[in-house]
């Protein structure tokens, strides 16, 4: 395939909402404990938006943010892919809302739906077509609003999630820049698509009375066998794409996981011979906010002066589908 063009991460951003929900507040939704939470996932708090605030919003923020730090105008776009499960409306897309919101051109706008992979699959896509020079610059976003499919009775999974949106901009790099990406790998299986799942909404059951009275519309999960494919398909992921390019663990300076639960960070980080220090973690501070979990990392990370231009770093993810990934970029 010829690659005309190298891609770069040229900025990011993220936006949270404000309200902050901890453990010892869910210890009075749900019967769990701060001690159960923080030792089986790693969690203390995750930020939950309010009635008023949907996925286009925090899209617009996180959007806003990163086109700050690009000094870059929103005409300057020339397509934007979202990653979401918990768009505003079933249709039309959340980045077409988005498109409107910052005032873009007419440029293409559409969702990706890859669960917690999706920021991964969307800065796949997006590299396409600045590759082939198609586009200059395309804005990625993952963003998410699970605590509005979350079933608040099933503490299983009331405890895992959090709300939030992370953006990036690639764009066209020169041949001579030390920024770009490297590579990219996805993945998925959807025989064990049932294993983490939102039955109730789509075509398949319709909204009903019997479809809400069985708790369809809010997101299923069988937490202990997703747990056991996630560990397997990021240590894979991370690996596969590693020996593709003649790299191990080695020789990279971070690693992005998604955060979806600490002993699932730990055992990729080990898998590739990877000291915890160069691991970036912030799944403490908001939970698991799927797709919008490694942008959300990527920008706090580059915010604290941890990644520095020039550094190599992965991306790996996994969530609904099966889906999984890694990207390996020169940010
Ligand atoms: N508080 C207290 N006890 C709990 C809680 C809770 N919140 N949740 C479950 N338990 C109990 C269970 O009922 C069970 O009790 P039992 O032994 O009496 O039956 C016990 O704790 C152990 O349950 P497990 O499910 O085996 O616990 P596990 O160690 O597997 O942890 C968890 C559960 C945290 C959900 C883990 O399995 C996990 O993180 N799975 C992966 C989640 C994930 O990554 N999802 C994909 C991404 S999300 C996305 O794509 C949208």
């Amino acid at each position: 395939m010829s690659k005309d063009f190298k891609v770069k991460v040229l900025a990011t951003g993220m936006a949270v909402p404000e309200k902050i929900l901890t453990n010892f507040d869910l210890e009075k939704i749900v019967d769990t404990t701060d001690e159960w939470i923080r030792k089986r996932t790693g969690m203390v708090q995750r930020h939950i938006a309010d009635e008023n605030t949907a996925a286009s919003d925090l899209a617009y923020e996180a959007a806003k943010n990163a086109l700050q730090y690009a000094n870059m105008e929103p005409k300057e776009l020339d397509m934007i892919v979202i990653s979401t499960v918990t768009s505003d409306y079933s249709f039309p897309s959340t980045a077409c809302l988005l498109q409107e919101k910052l005032g873009c051109r007419d440029i293409p706008a559409f969702d990706v739906s890859a669960g917690c992979t999706g920021f991964i699959y969307g800065i796949t896509i997006a590299k396409q077509f600045i590759e082939t020079g198609y586009y200059n610059n395309i804005l990625v976003i993952g963003v998410e609003i699970l605590t509005k499919i979350t079933n608040w009775k099933d503490r299983g999974t009331c405890v895992l999630f959090g709300d939030g949106a992370g953006a990036a901009i690639l764009t066209r790099a020169t041949k001579s820049d030390s920024s770009f990406i490297i590579d990219t790998y996805l993945g998925a299986n959807g025989k064990v698509a049932e294993l983490l799942i939102r039955k109730g909404g789509g075509s398949r059951n319709p909204i009903s009375k019997k479809v809400i009275e069985q708790d369809m519309p809010f997101l299923e999960m069988e937490g202990n066998k997703i747990f056991r494919l996630a560990v397997k398909a990021m240590g894979d992921s991370a690996e596969i794409i590693l020996k593709k390019n003649n790299l191990t663990g080695n020789d990279l300076d971070w690693l992005i996981p998604h955060q979806a639960n600490l002993r699932i960070i730990y055992a990729t980080a080990h898998r590739i011979k990877l000291p915890k220090e160069k691991v970036i973690i912030n799944i403490q501070k908001y939970g698991n906010t799927s797709s919008a979990s490694i942008p959300i990392a990527l920008d706090e990370a580059i915010r604290e002066g941890k990644i520095k231009r020039g550094d190599l770093v992965m991306l790996d993810a996994f969530g609904a589908g099966l889906t999984w990934g890694s990207v390996l970029f020169r940010y």
